[in-house]
């Protein structure tokens, strides 16, 4: 029995808007999930995603890199250009990398990119209260804005490591405080990143516009997921809050292997995968002579 839920083809399906996601507060879970080029986004657009995000996660998961800290405006708009290509249904979001966003003038002139050549349909950005300014101008100039607090990558020097963040009371506070200054902001959703699931309970009972968690437990509105965590394709650490939904590394391994086996052993390609030359040619190709070039 197939446990995937019918949907209308993503291709014929209405695309999804920052306000229908803003709806969706504490109703059916919204589905999340990183993409970073053309047959990532189909693949998840296809699967009946609500939101792709062209995370800045692409940093480390496709371009190799420690942590998220190097990767640029134009890498970004690049691969979300690449993206967009392969999303008809879901909600297009661009992560604004590190730095980018340091002044309103730059997420402004960032948003512009990554919405105006890039093809999203909202931005994404690292921050509770000390990007209030930001994302005030941004939602004032038409842009819609998803958030992110808890564990925001972009911090890691700050934080001293990729570690879980709000284990306190008084850290729960500040998050809960940080989630509502973003709501009050504009933002339609806030991701909550690496936090404890009694934080993440509160933060969602307390704004108004759906959390998006990922290792935040099973209490926000919906889930993201970093495409190659969740498929098997990333080799480096597999954080605790990470389900491997496929072995997609290792099933591309074996596969590799194979095509080495067989185009060693003249097995492929085979007759199918083979051009002829027409019955009328061969007659003549047969009487060239081929002379050897000398070494
Ligand atoms: O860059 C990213 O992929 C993210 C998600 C993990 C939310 O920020």
């Amino acid at each position: 029995m197939s446990t995937t839920k019918k949907t209308t083809p993503a291709s014929q399906a209405k695309p999804v808007t920052a306000p229908d996601i803003l709806a969706m507060k504490g109703g059916e879970k919204i589905c999340c999930m990183t993409a970073y080029d053309y047959p990532s986004a189909l693949i998840a657009d296809q699967a009946g995603v609500d939101l792709v995000l062209v995370g800045d996660s692409l940093a480390m998961v496709v371009l190799g890199r420690p942590d998220t800290l190097s990767v640029t405006v134009d890498e970004m708009v690049h691969h979300t250009k690449a993206a967009a290509q392969g999303v008809k249904r879901a909600l297009l979001v661009g992560d604004m990398p590190f730095m980018s966003f340091a002044t309103v003038d730059r997420a402004l002139e960032t948003a512009h990119r990554l919405m105006g050549e890039g093809g999203a349909r909202a931005v994404k950005l690292e921050g509770g209260r000390p990007v209030v300014p930001q994302i005030t101008a941004l939602t004032e100039a038409g842009v819609p804005v998803m958030a992110h607090v808890g564990l925001t990558p972009q911090h890691v020097a700050k934080f001293g490591g990729f570690k879980a963040q709000g284990k306190s009371a008084e850290a729960t506070r500040v998050l809960i405080e940080d989630a509502q200054a973003v709501e009050d902001a504009g933002a339609f959703c806030v991701v909550l990143e690496a936090i404890p699931v009694e934080a993440a309970q509160l933060i969602t009972e307390a704004v108004n516009i759906p959390t998006i968690g990922i290792g935040a437990g099973n209490v926000t509105d919906g889930q993201v997921l970093v495409y190659h965590d969740a498929l098997g394709l990333f080799d480096r650490f597999t954080p605790k809050f990470v389900r491997r939904f496929a072995e997609l590394g290792e099933a591309s391994r074996q596969a590799v292997e194979m095509y080495c086996a067989e185009v060693r052993k003249t097995t492929f390609p085979g007759d199918k995968n083979t051009f002829y030359m027409p019955e009328a040619e061969l007659a003549q190709v047969r009487k060239i002579k081929v002379k050897p070039k000398k070494k």
